[in-house]
């Protein structure tokens, strides 16, 4: 463990990231890139540039989630106050923190406003955010931690008084099925009583609502698609050549989730250097970069249940686009 860094007295920030990172990228590719069906696990598109670009997808006319549960957390933040009474809130990829300003705005109104726990493997973001909400709110402590919300969770500092883990953004729809699960049960199980999880999912609708999100015609989603490749080249010295790979992204109406992929364009050999691993692509030949599941209210509840989570409040804006929920351990 790297040695806390001190910004101010109100601000810490703990990186369980280590040199042993580029151990896990390098594992991810050369046990994904050498399957069948070659995959990459979504993390690694956010380095800076995918961090940027992820930004910018959020701006993109066509991506609905961002601004959508914005308008609800604008429309409901007093309400999720109220009723969970936090003076802690824990973030899982946190981000920019954009929309958790709205989440703190309203516990620092209500009074209650203690302390902030941003978690990302980006660890300019999770410094900027920490400086910046410091600077904001005067009674605020923030305690970040860069890390993966799949490994750390254990380093969380011990609570101070009730607490929101909020996990935004839809992110949860981006692990497969047994992750996910899995996920939800290790949350609920770090939930005291008093606590709740706040829970951003986008909902399922009309296909090509979706798929128009994950195809922007900006080509921005496409560029951080690729950004994936980019990574892969600067970290395990590869050869990829990005715009050989296009930019795939279409709903499964059975699996009800997005499906992002590249692929490659014609026949290709690609070498990475750290690994010394040599890959080939057929042409068309896919790697499945990132899935972004869509849920109904009856699959949140349900999977809820088999988490052994209860749902307290399921808000939505309403054309029934995004859903937020609350929900505490059973
Ligand atoms: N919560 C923000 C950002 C969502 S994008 C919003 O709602 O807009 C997903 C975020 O999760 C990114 O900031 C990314 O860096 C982070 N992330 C992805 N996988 C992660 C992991 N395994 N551990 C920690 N952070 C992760
Ligand atoms: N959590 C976001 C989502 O599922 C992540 C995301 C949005 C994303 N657009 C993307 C991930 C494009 C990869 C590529 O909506």
């Amino acid at each position: 463990m790297k040695p806390a860094t001190t910004l101010d007295e109100r601000v810490v920030v703990r990186n369980y990231l280590e040199a042993g990172d580029e151990r896990a990228l390098a594992d991810d590719v050369l046990d994904g890139l050498t399957r069948p069906f070659k995959e990459l696990p979504p993390k690694h598109l956010y380095d800076a540039i995918g961090a940027d670009l992820f930004d910018r997808i959020c701006e993109q006319p066509e991506y609905y989630p961002t601004r959508t549960e914005r308008s609800i957390l604008l429309d409901r933040a007093a309400e999720i106050v109220a009723l969970t009474g936090a003076s802690e809130l824990v973030e899982l990829g946190s981000g920019t923190a954009a929309k958790t300003r709205i989440l703190l705005q309203a516990m620092g109104d209500a009074g209650t406003l203690r302390r902030y726990v941003p978690i990302d493997v980006t660890e300019g973001m999770v410094r900027d955010v920490a400086r910046q909400l410091t600077e904001e709110h005067p009674e605020l402590t923030v305690h970040g931690i860069v890390g993966d919300f799949e490994r750390h969770l254990h380093h969380l500092p011990r609570p101070d008084g009730p607490r929101i883990i909020a996990f935004l953004g839809g992110t949860l729809g981006n692990f497969t099925p047994g992750s996910r699960r899995r996920f939800l049960r290790a949350l609920a199980k770090l939930l005291r009583p008093q606590d709740h999880l706040l829970l951003g999912t986008d909902i399922v609708k009309d296909p090509a609502i979706i798929e128009a999100a994950y195809n922007d015609a900006a080509g921005v989603t496409a560029a951080f698609n690729r950004n994936v490749l980019r990574v892969v080249n600067r970290e395990l010295d590869g050869d990829f050549d990005p715009e050989a790979f296009e930019h795939v992204a279409f709903f499964d109406r059975e699996r009800e989730w997005i499906e992002m992929r590249l692929r490659a364009s014609r026949k290709l050999s690609v070498h990475v250097g750290a690994l010394d691993l040599d890959l080939d692509f057929a042409p068309r030949e896919e790697i499945r970069t990132e899935i972004s599941a869509k849920f109904t209210p009856e699959r949140l509840r349900s999977e809820f249940a088999a988490a052994g989570l209860e749902l307290v409040e399921l808000l939505t804006d309403p054309d029934g686009m995004f859903a937020v929920s609350l929900s505490r351990p059973q």
